[in-house]
């Protein structure tokens, strides 16, 4: 598995699955300013270099926090442990810097994602009631901690 930071060229691709992905998509502005960073918060993963990016995920490290932004699979590729492994990406991170918390919001109705993140040990910490517009769903703060 290839894992990395994005790159411009990853846009295009980036901007598929996301549309494929959730009913909300970031917009492109949005990935450009990931991009723009220069502390990379994006990355992207290949079964091998120079392939089609099969997911990505985005999070920010905010002094004892990470804050996890975005995570999606290509719709073809889910269920094959790429989504587990991205998220290990991020845990590694939080142990490695020492981050001790991490923080995500998840719809409520979310099943895939929410057992995703209660197999690695998050917790849900609360519900923001009606969060979501224009359906009102339900946001959950989940947290995991080292
Ligand atoms: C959530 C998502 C990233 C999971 O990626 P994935 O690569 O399919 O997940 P994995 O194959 O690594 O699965 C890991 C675990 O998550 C859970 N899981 C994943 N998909 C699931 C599903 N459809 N139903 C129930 N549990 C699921 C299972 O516990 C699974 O472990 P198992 O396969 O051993 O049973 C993917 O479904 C996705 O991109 N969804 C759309 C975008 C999204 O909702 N992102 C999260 C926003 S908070």
């Amino acid at each position: 598995m290839n894992l990395h930071s994005a790159q411009l060229d990853d846009l295009p691709d980036l901007l598929s699955i996301e549309s494929a992905s959730f009913v909300q998509p970031w917009s492109k502005t949005a990935f450009l300013y990931e991009l723009s960073k220069t502390i990379p918060s994006l990355y992207v993963i290949r079964r091998e270099p120079f392939t089609p990016i099969l997911g990505y995920i985005c999070f920010w490290v905010v002094a004892d926090e990470i804050q996890l932004l975005n995570l999606a699979v290509h719709p073809d590729c889910r269920r094959q442990g790429l989504g587990r492994f991205l998220m290990n990406f991020l845990l590694e991170q939080a142990r490695e810097k020492r981050e001790l918390k991490v923080f995500l919001e998840v719809r409520s109705a979310n099943q895939a994602a929410i057992a995703l993140y209660n197999s690695l040990g998050f917790r849900v910490l609360y519900r923001r009631p009606g969060y979501y517009t224009p359906e009102k769903e339900d946001a959950l703060v989940m947290e995991w901690t080292a």
